[in-house]
């Protein structure tokens, strides 16, 4: 057995152990994937003790390269939207921009899928191409449709599939649209997260079919949520756990903040909840329904921190400090960020707190919420 295949049973007996891998089909698909292959140009590492992260280049024939490979870890692959690990030498400190996911996650969503047989899949953000391939050694290349937003990324990912003798539907593009020439699909699959699930997905997905997407936020909370489509076009589903975090698709990505509006001005009141609430996962998800544009920051007033809400699409701000043990909230411009936020966490105290795995998520064309 080569050194590679020695590594890949390992990372399979690993995924096993840990309940990543529940089935055989998908132990076998993984089995048949060699995900060194995916990462050729090599991979990023984030460099220990910085903030913000700074990456340095890990290419193939460097010591570690094939460890790395088979380590249970996401590798990035592009940072800035152009720049690939042959590019640099150093270190760089900007965002990733394409990665190879985790295999114990990618196989745990393929398991989360609950594909059958001769079901068509679409999934979105190909990548490096590893997920798209274990798809398609479980359900054959002609039941896979990938999409990638970025066209280098998805070139490469193209190459590297067709050296392993695999070809599905590989589509470049902004897979927020889907990929009507192929649908309706019986599941979509994103490997991005999104703001708000696209209604092309919900058009596009058979009734009876499922989305398995990651939603997440500019208030950095993100789960993945299985959807099942209806015959009227909606779609509702449970929050799968885990507080599964992706890159979110390119269009979705924060906003900068542009100017920032006089937070001296605005009407002052005692808050109800404190900002610190926000410092919980479960309960910023949550809130950011209530505030799907809504940004946090910190900012020094001179006097003391306040912990800010910043919608930049309109300009309304909710800027929370405290006083002794009393926190004060100022809102300005057209919304009451920090209204919204209190109105839709007492309902959520009100139903009894629910956990994230208690609450579904229900998608319209006219909007998302969360509830029990
Ligand atoms: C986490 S990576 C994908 C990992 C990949 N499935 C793998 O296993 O290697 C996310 C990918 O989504 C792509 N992406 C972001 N926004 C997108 C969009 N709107 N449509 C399609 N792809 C998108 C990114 O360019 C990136 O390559």
């Amino acid at each position: 057995m080569s050194d590679h295949e020695h590594r890949l049973r390992q990372l399979i007996d690993r995924m096993t152990a840990s309940g990543s891998v529940r089935s055989q089909p998908w132990k076998d698909a993984a089995a048949a994937v060699p995900r060194h292959e995916f990462l050729r140009n090599g991979f990023f590492r984030p460099v220990p003790g910085t903030s913000p992260t700074a990456w340095t280049p890990v290419c193939q024939g460097e010591e570690g390269w094939l460890e790395v490979c088979y380590a249970d870890e996401s590798l990035v692959t592009q940072i800035a939207g152009t720049i690939k690990p042959t590019d640099i030498r150093g270190e760089i400190m900007r965002e990733p921009t394409s990665s190879s996911t985790l295999p114990s996650l990618v196989l745990r969503m393929l398991e989360d899928l609950q594909v059958q047989p001769g079901m068509k899949v679409l999934e979105i953000g190909t990548g490096t191409g590893y997920s798209t391939a274990v798809l398609c050694a479980r359900l054959g290349d002609s039941n896979v449709t990938s999409i990638e937003y970025d066209e280098e990324v998805a070139s490469q990912a193209r190459q590297t599939l067709g050296r392993l003798g695999m070809y599905p539907t590989l589509l470049t593009g902004d897979g927020l649209h889907g990929a009507p020439q192929g649908g309706p699909y019986d599941r979509i699959i994103a490997t991005c997260a999104v703001r708000t699930v696209p209604t092309a997905w919900l058009q596009q997905t058979r009734p009876g079919g499922q989305i398995l997407t990651t939603i997440g936020g500019w208030l950095n909370a993100s789960e993945l949520v299985r959807l099942t489509v209806h015959e009227d076009g909606t779609a509702s589903g449970p929050v799968l756990g885990g507080q599964v975090s992706f890159m979110l698709a390119r269009p979705h990505q924060t906003p900068p903040l542009g100017v920032l509006p006089d937070l001296g001005r605005g009407k002052q009141r005692e808050a109800a909840l404190g900002a610190d609430i926000l410092d919980d996962w479960a309960t910023r998800f949550i809130a950011q329904f209530a505030v799907p544009t809504a940004q946090r920051l910190t900012v020094h007033n001179g006097q003391h921190n306040d912990d800010v809400l910043i919608d930049t699409t309109t300009g309304s701000f909710a800027a929370l400090h405290q006083e002794n043990d009393r926190w004060i909230v100022r809102q300005g411009g057209p919304d009451r960020l920090w209204d919204a936020v209190e109105d839709h966490l007492s309902r959520w105290h009100a139903a009894g707190t629910p956990t994230l795995k208690e609450a579904t998520i229900r998608v319209t064309p006219a909007g998302q919420n969360i509830s029990r």
